[in-house]
């Protein structure tokens, strides 16, 4: 299977304003190889159903419609899922968390291999925040989501964002964005 990167942004921001966290994701896949399969989806712009704990009842979902049929495909079709999520309280934003929690319904659809395509997979992050000492908890609970389905850990981008343009200014993170992506970041 020939690499296809699957990106998810998920800032909140105004349509129309390129956020820090998708500025430095775009810089990390413009230094793909050339043809390099690539997929964008802006969480916050989809229609995501609110997640219900099914488990101890019915315990098996419907397949999913709409968006979140397109983020299930999206899904299971990449080789590397990019999450593109500034910090929003220490922790990833709420569409997020939303397609995240739909992970533990898209493992209890009959007939729905899930599992076992994502632990040949690599889940990578690229974040921003005030500061990267506070991105720490976010950093670790998606490295432990990967962990969870046996997904490869490609690491995490972090750049200084604020206001759009911020982490323009960044230059540690400009030179990490060029080898982030296929893994030879320093
Ligand atoms: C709701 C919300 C919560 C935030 N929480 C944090 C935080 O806990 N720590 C931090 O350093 N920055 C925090 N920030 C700042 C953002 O992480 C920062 O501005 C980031 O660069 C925004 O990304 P974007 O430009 O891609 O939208 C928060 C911003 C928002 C809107």
């Amino acid at each position: 299977m020939s690499a296809h990167y699957l990106f998810l942004t998920t800032s909140t921001r105004e349509p129309g304003h390129l956020g820090n966290t998708e500025w430095l994701a775009r810089e990390a896949a413009a230094a793909l190889p050339e043809g390099t399969r690539q997929t964008w989806h802006a969480l916050a712009r989809m229609a995501l159903p609110p997640f219900v704990d099914q488990r101890h009842t019915t315990g098996t979902y419907a397949p999913p419609e709409g968006d979140m049929k397109t983020l299930l495909d999206a899904t299971l079709a990449a080789t590397d899922i990019v999450f593109v999520s500034p910090v929003y309280w220490y922790s990833i934003p709420s569409p997020l968390k939303t397609y995240l929690d739909h992970w533990s319904a898209w493992m209890r659809v009959p007939g729905l291999a899930f599992k076992e395509p994502m632990a040949a997979k690599t889940l990578r992050l690229v974040t921003t925040s005030g500061d990267r000492a506070k991105a720490q908890p976010m950093i670790d609970s998606v490295q432990l989501c990967a962990q969870f389905l046996h997904m490869r850990w490609g690491g995490a981008l972090w750049g200084k964002g604020g206001p759009p343009g911020s982490v323009q200014n960044d230059t540690q993170a400009l030179q990490a964005a060029q080898g982030f992506l296929s893994g030879t970041a320093a």
